[in-house]
């Protein structure tokens, strides 16, 4: 039997290529399409998948791969911190790419499942935040994410495309860089491990549903496989939710354990981040009823294996 033919966009990414490692496993032939301007670059991949370097901006090009595969996964994003400086280009291309992506697909008849961010609920309502929650974004990158499923559910009315959107919540682990907005745990073991305050914007209390990118990934993985989940949106996240001063303690705590040194750092404040979510806490009901996806990594655990894998590739 033929392997099924796979393209990630963004594959070089944080979440990118912890897909891309699980997908490998499961035996699927693998195209990364990334333009390498962002991301871990090629370290984090497997060796024997094909890596194309081209913008989701490139029409012409995605046109051609996209009738080669039958499933193209959208991770590819350029990041929240970049909205602050440079709107145009993140509303260009988490936007427009994604238009240009889900075109490609429709034309081709291959199957997206396009990656959206809890980011577009904004701030919660109510909470738990089921995935019928409105979608109020705070920031230009928020807002992107949130237009770019309007554009994969244009495509999905008018031209059949056949898609699933995932609206994954705050996702940490390895291979995590500290170039990220909400790189809390990056940055909090940069100043822990340096024995220096762990730094928070805010009062601390904002909270987040922090999700290890193993259940990220087989969140998406499940989305996939499963037929019923085509035409759906669905939140992957923990269904937990930390404040960051919490989450300071814990990674003092797990630091302090893992060094075997007594660690007492108070905590730094600083003022606010402009459109900082100050809530959210995801519903995970219909991803569980549907895809029979369950979180699998609690906090602690994840922490643990952040500050391990942190250790070993200094
Ligand atoms: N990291 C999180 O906590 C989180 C949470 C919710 C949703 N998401 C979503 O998951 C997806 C992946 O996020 P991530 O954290 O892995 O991001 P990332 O920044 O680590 O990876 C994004 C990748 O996209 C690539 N890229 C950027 N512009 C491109 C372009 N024009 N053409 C092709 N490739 C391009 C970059 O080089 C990079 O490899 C995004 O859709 C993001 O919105 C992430």
């Amino acid at each position: 039997m033929l392997k099924k033919k796979i393209l990630v966009t963004g594959g070089a990414g944080f979440i990118g290529s912890h897909l891309v490692n699980l997908l490998n496993s499961k035996g699927f032939d693998i195209i990364v399409y990334d333009d390498f301007s962002n991301g871990s670059g090629k370290k984090n991949l497997p060796k024997n998948i094909k890596i194309v370097r081209g913008s989701i901006l490139n029409y012409n090009k995605m046109k051609l791969l996209f009738s080669k595969v039958n499933t193209v996964f959208n991770l590819a994003v350029l990041p929240l911190v970049m909205s602050f400086d440079n709107p145009d280009l993140v509303v260009k291309i988490n936007d427009y790419g994604t238009y240009l992506v889900s075109k490609a697909c429709a034309e081709n008849k291959t199957k997206l499942i396009h990656v959206s961010s809890s980011e577009a609920y904004g701030t919660a309502r109510y909470a738990t935040m089921n995935e019928e929650h409105p979608l109020l974004p705070t920031t230009v990158y928020a807002a992107s994410k949130a237009s770019s499923e309007a554009y994969v559910r244009a495509f999905e009315k008018s031209n059949n495309l056949e898609c699933v959107i995932v609206r994954p919540f705050n996702s940490y682990g390895e291979f995590m860089r500290e170039d990220g907005y909400g790189a809390a745990i990056p940055k909090f073991y940069h100043r822990i491990s340096k024995n220096r305050s762990p730094i928070i914007f805010g009062t601390g209390n904002q909270t987040r549903d922090l999700t290890h990118v193993s259940d990220t990934v087989n969140g998406i993985f499940l989305s996939f496989i499963n037929p019923k989940a085509i035409g759906g949106t669905f939140n992957i996240a923990q269904g937990k939710e930390i404040t960051i001063k919490k989450l300071a303690q814990i990674m003092i705590k797990e630091f302090s354990k893992f060094s075997n040194k007594k660690i007492d750092l108070p905590i730094q404040f600083k003022k606010e981040r402009s459109g900082d979510v100050k809530r959210h806490l995801g519903d995970i009901s219909h991803s569980r009823k549907i895809l029979g996806y369950e979180p699998k990594i609690d906090l602690n655990e994840g922490i643990r294996r952040y500050i391990q894998w942190k250790s070993l590739t200094k």
